[in-house]
């Protein structure tokens, strides 16, 4: 789809559908709307007087032929209550009018912005709305209904600078893309090898550097806490390594070096401590924070951020095999402490604290990781808000103002001393799972914190957020590509 700016009247612009929206209020005719009521001799005001034109949050309201309008149709969209739109309201509202005329056919479209919203940052949220909600799950339909899609749109009423929005937003949204793509792959299609594969041509394809590190070489690297994982898999793992070095002139010594760690299990079946069958086909998306960070580096390789940054996305499935890790099995991790492994499905903590130790080694002084980390997060905030724990406070709420100002939400949990306890072993330095009662996302994230040595230190627990099992007006079912845009703008508060 291509997205273009124009300030061509917007009655008389050409195309299938023109749209705009409408607040919530006693009278949702303000604005571009008492203009087009003025155009199509009161057509919209009958509408309102009918209670079918209400602004209420998402109503459509499709007009064919509108007289007065060179567009096909109009279309009017509900945006709720005024106090209640803001960035991610946007980005949806632009969404959901492109998928409902998606499948109406529509080939050319125009979005009209309108007060409060006409700024550059308005452009861009539709803009990314837009582009975020063309991706289908049809891959493997051999019957492709919606295939063709909306191939051009217009965007009317933007003041400032918005053409280098709207570029801004076509990297953002085709990175995320690029992640929902891969995360949708079923995992005999996305074994750690092709994952591996995919990143390292995205890589070469956006001017990265890459490493990718096969069983031998992790064993090298002594990394047994994601060989233990490993072991249970005919699946050799991977370990990817993105590396993002900014323009010239050369950082200085001592400058920051954020490092991105990602869980990229392809298939989590539980291991020995098997899951039950019931929607385990689900665990297809256990790879999601992996592929996460790895869509932050392909959108940042493209915005060149001042910071270098290093992605650490280990990979490998985790399943039942003869050679696979038992409960009660004491794994050493690469840091050299050890891990009793009272539950095998208590992987990613497993694969991640590796992770999070090489990221340091290789010189990062700040840290995020993006995981599905845990059931419990489910429990704590359903599939609403990611799970926000960190080290250092100041450094967290940074990350959670860049992310609530790009329209993601987010919730700050505990990870304090009193969940660390919890996961102390008899045995070893540590156990995989906590001795504690409830709870289970935050002893998680203390887990992982025992790998992140003084560093400020962000974890994202996306394992409620990263997948919709039903569509939404404004996406496909499936992966979400939550959280990529927040570290995108969060690279660049650096
Ligand atoms: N990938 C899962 C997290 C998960 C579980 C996401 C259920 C969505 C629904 C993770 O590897 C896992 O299995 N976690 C366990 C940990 C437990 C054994 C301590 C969980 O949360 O049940
Ligand atoms: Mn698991
Ligand atoms: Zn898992």
């Amino acid at each position: 789809m291509q997205i273009q700016l124009d300030s061509v009247s917007p009655l008389s612009i050409q195309a299938d559908a023109l749209i705009t929206f409408a607040f919530e209020k006693d009278d949702p005719l303000e604005g571009p709307l008492a203009e087009f009521d003025r155009a199509t001799s009161g057509r919209l005001r009958e509408l309102v007087a009918a209670h079918e034109l209400t602004g209420k949050w998402l109503e459509m309201v499709l007009l064919h032929y509108p007289a007065g309008v060179q567009a096909k149709r109009l279309l009017v969209v509900g945006a709720g209550k005024p106090e209640k739109f803001g960035n991610g309201e946007l980005r949806r509202l632009a969404g959901a009018a492109l998928r409902h005329l998606k499948s109406r056919g529509a080939k050319r479209i125009a979005f009209l912005l309108r007060e409060p919203r006409q700024d550059a940052g308005a452009a861009q949220l539709v803009a990314e709305g837009l582009l975020l909600a063309e991706l289908d799950l049809d891959k493997y339909k051999t019957d492709k209904k919606n295939s063709a899609g909306v191939e051009h749109a217009a965007i009317l009423g933007a003041t400032g600078d918005a053409a280098r929005s709207i570029e801004r937003a076509r990297i953002i949204a085709e990175s995320e893309n690029w992640a929902r793509d891969v995360a949708n792959e079923p995992s005999n299609r996305l074994t750690p090898t092709v994952l591996a594969e995919r990143a390292a041509q995205m890589a070469r394809e956006s001017g990265l550097e890459v490493a990718i590190y096969g069983e031998k070489q992790i064993e090298t690297m002594k990394m047994g806490a994601l060989l233990g994982v490993a072991r249970g898999s005919a699946e050799p793992p991977r370990l990817i390594v993105l590396t993002y070095n900014p323009p010239e002139p050369e950082p200085k010594p001592g400058a920051p070096v954020l490092g991105l760690v990602g869980k990229a299990i392809t298939f989590d079946t539980g291991g020995i401590s098997i899951k039950p069958s019931k929607a385990m086909d689900r665990m297809k998306y256990d790879m999601c924070g992996g592929v996460t960070m790895l869509a932050v580096m392909r959108a940042i390789a493209r915005l060149k951020p001042s910071i270098k940054v290093v992605a650490v996305v280990p990979s490998t499935e985790n399943m039942p095999g003869g050679r696979a890790v038992k409960p009660g099995d004491i794994l050493v991790s690469m840091s050299g402490k050890t891990i009793e492994v009272l539950n095998t499905d208590a992987e990613g903590r497993l694969i991640l604290s590796d992770g999070l130790f090489y990221a340091r080694q290789l010189g990062a002084t700040h840290l995020v990781d993006a995981a599905t980390l845990t059931g419990a997060i489910v429990v704590a905030l359903s599939n609403v808000n990611v799970g926000v724990f960190g080290s250092q406070d100041d450094f967290t709420r940074r990350f959670l103002d860049v992310a609530r100002a790009a329209g993601e939400k987010m919730w700050h949990m505990p990870v304090d001393d009193d969940y660390r306890d919890m996961m102390k072993s008899p045995i070893a330095d540590l156990q995989n799972i906590s001795s504690g009662e409830g709870g289970g996302a935050s002893s998680a994230a203390a887990f992982l914190k025992e790998f992140t040595g003084d560093l400020p230190w962000i974890h994202l627990d996306i394992a409620a957020t990263a997948w919709l099992d039903d569509p939404k007006p404004w996406m496909a079912k499936g992966a979400t590509g939550v959280a990529i845009r927040s570290l995108v703008d969060f690279t660049e508060t650096f």
